[in-house]
């Protein structure tokens, strides 16, 4: 089975350009590339920061940007999004008995499940942080025993990391400490949990914690400078990227697709050691 991971869209109204990008061009470019390549997929997940500012238009065009997307498409929300206005224009995304955006979504291969881990809007702290009360935590709970009664893996999908991943611009407003134990001491108990992947750092990670593989991406949009030292977290033009799943039984492979990569294509057969040195003229 086939999954694809896109992340951090960070949609502007039309006409807009973000960070010196269009984001809307970058997301579409992705979406051609996922439609000729990866039609066979089994789903679609987008883990947040859809648009920048929350803004109707900004969801607007993301509603266009992927139309063109034959499989299920399955969006989260991310800080950067606004909660009820990301639901008045996708009323068909499930959402739990609090209002979160989260759900299951069975495949061939295991089950799905969406978290959301943006502020309710109540809540004292940073709102670029992640957040999972209200109920949330029981929500992920009470899958986690369906699945496990169902006999079903589970993959994780969350913008929020619910740990650090070593950049301190970032580890400041990852899944807030407190809801991040309790996290993971839900987690830490079960073993149907295959895969966890995330957004939000707008960059490639991959590793593992508590046992449970995790991976994230670039995003569609802006990326994060890899520094381990700044207090800033420095926005880069390096190039973008969406992510291709492999899962079987045994296994769980994740690609990474720099789908605006324009270069050559060289054949493996062209370079010879015994090639004459170019002539200098
Ligand atoms: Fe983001």
């Amino acid at each position: 089975m086939k999954l694809i991971h896109l992340t951090d869209t960070h949609l502007v109204a039309p006409g807009r350009s973000l960070y010196g990008i269009d984001p809307a061009a970058r997301l579409r470019a992705a979406v051609r590339h996922i439609v000729a390549q990866h039609a066979d997929a089994a789903a679609c997940v987008l883990t947040g920061d859809l648009t920048h500012w929350g803004d109707d238009a900004a969801y607007a065009v993301l509603r266009d940007c992927l139309r063109p997307l034959p499989m299920p498409v399955l969006p989260l929300i991310g800080n950067h999004d606004d909660r009820a206005r990301f639901r008045a224009a996708f009323p068909q995304v499930p959402v739990d008995a609090g209002g979160f955006v989260q759900w299951v979504h069975d495949t061939p291969e295991g089950r799905l499940l969406l978290l959301d881990t943006v502020m309710r809007g109540d809540e004292p702290g940073r709102k670029s942080a992640g957040y999972f009360g209200g109920g949330r935590l029981d929500w992920l709970r009470a899958q986690l025993d369906a699945a496990r009664a169902d006999g079903v893996a589970v993959f994780l999908f969350m913008h929020h990391p619910p740990f650090g991943v070593g950049l301190r611009a970032f580890d400041d407003i990852n899944l807030n400490s407190q809801d991040a134990l309790q996290f993971a001491a839900l987690l830490r108990r079960d073993d149907h949990i295959r895969h966890l992947f995330f957004g939000h750092v707008h960059r490639p990670i991959s590793g593992s914690w508590h046992g449970i593989a995790f991976s994230t991406l670039p995003a569609t949009a802006h990326q994060s400078a890899l520094d381990f030292h700044a207090d800033v977290d420095w926005f880069s033009h390096e190039s973008p990227a969406y992510g291709v799943a492999l899962i079987t039984p045994e296994q769980v492979t994740v690609h990474v697709c720099d789908f605006l990569y324009a270069g050559p294509l060289l054949d493996p057969a062209s370079e010879r050691r015994d090639a004459p040195p170019p002539e200098h003229g």
